[in-house]
C-alpha cells in the first residue's frame, strides 16, 4: 500500500515533447521580428506562461511593444503553434507514459495534469490520452505562472487529494520549483544537472514505476 495519493503530471515536455513545436511558432515570430533566437534561449521559456515567454524574447531581442502589439504577437505565435499541435498523433506519447499511469490506476493512485499551457485540451485529445487523468489544471483554469504553486495545489484539490501526498512530474526548473512551492515531491525529467532542486531525476517516465515511485516516498518521508 502506497502513501502517494496522486501523480501530477506536467504536459509540454513530460508527456509530449512539444517544446520542439513551441520553439518553431517563436522562431518565425522572432525571424519576422528581426531578433535572434536560439535553441539555448529556447530553454527559458520551459514552463512559463505564453505572455512571460514573449516578454523574455523581446528581452533578448531589446525591443519594447506596447501591450495591444503584444497580444497580437502572441495570438499569431499561438495560431503557428496550434498548426503544428493540431496534427498530433498517439504515437507522440512518450515512451513509458502510458504503461505508467495503467500502473497507477491499478494502485489506485489518482493522476492529474498540472500544465500552463491553454493548449491542454487540443493535444490531450489530438493524442488521445484524456481518459487517462481523473483532473485536468491548465493555463485556463489558473492565472499563477510557475513558479508559482497555484497549477499544483489546484490540480490536488481537483482530485481531492492532501497536497502534502502529491508527487509532481516536471522538466522544466519553473515547474520543479512550482512543486516544491506547492510542498510537494517533484521527480525531474532531463537532466540532474539542469534540475538541481528536484528530489529525484529521471530521463523519462519510461524509468519509472511504482517500485521505483514506493522508494521515492520513503526516501523523502511521503
Ligand atoms: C508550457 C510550456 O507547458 O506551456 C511553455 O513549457 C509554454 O513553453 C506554456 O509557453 C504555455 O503554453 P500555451 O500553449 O498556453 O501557449
Ligand atoms: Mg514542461
Amino acid at each position: 500500500m502506497m502513501n502517494t495519493a496522486a501523480c501530477i503530471f506536467d504536459l509540454d515536455g513530460v508527456i509530449v515533447d512539444t517544446a520542439r513545436y513551441h520553439f518553431l511558432a517563436w522562431k518565425r515570430l522572432t525571424e519576422q521580428l528581426g531578433i535572434n533566437f536560439t535553441e539555448d534561449d529556447n530553454e527559458r521559456l520551459k514552463g512559463v506562461s505564453r505572455m512571460t515567454s514573449l516578454d523574455i524574447i523581446l528581452e533578448i531581442g531589446n525591443l519594447k511593444l506596447d501591450e495591444s502589439r503584444k497580444m497580437e504577437y502572441a495570438a499569431l505565435k499561438n495560431s503557428w503553434y496550434i498548426d503544428y499541435i493540431s496534427k498530433m498523433t498517439p504515437e507522440e506519447i512518450l515512451p513509458g507514459c502510458l504503461e505508467l499511469l495503467k500502473e497507477l490506476k491499478n494502485a489506485n493512485i489518482r493522476t492529474a495534469i498540472g500544465s500552463a499551457s491553454k493548449n491542454t485540451p487540443m493535444i490531450l485529445d489530438r493524442i488521445g490520452i484524456r481518459e487517462f487523468f481523473d483532473a485536468v489544471a491548465d493555463g485556463n483554469v489558473v492565472s499563477k505562472a510557475k513558479p508559482n504553486p497555484e497549477v499544483f495545489i489546484k490540480a490536488a484539490e481537483m482530485v481531492g487529494v492532501d497536497r502534502r501526498k502529491c508527487i509532481v512530474f516536471e522538466d522544466a526548473v519553473a515547474g520543479v520549483q512550482a512543486a516544491l512551492n506547492a510542498g510537494m515531491i517533484c521527480v525531474g525529467i532531463g537532466s540532474p544537472d539542469v534540475l538541481t532542486k528536484a528530489h529525484f531525476v529521471i530521463s523519462g517516465l519510461k524509468e519509472m514505476n511504482l517500485t521505483k515511485l514506493l522508494t521515492i516516498e520513503k526516501e523523502f518521508g511521503l
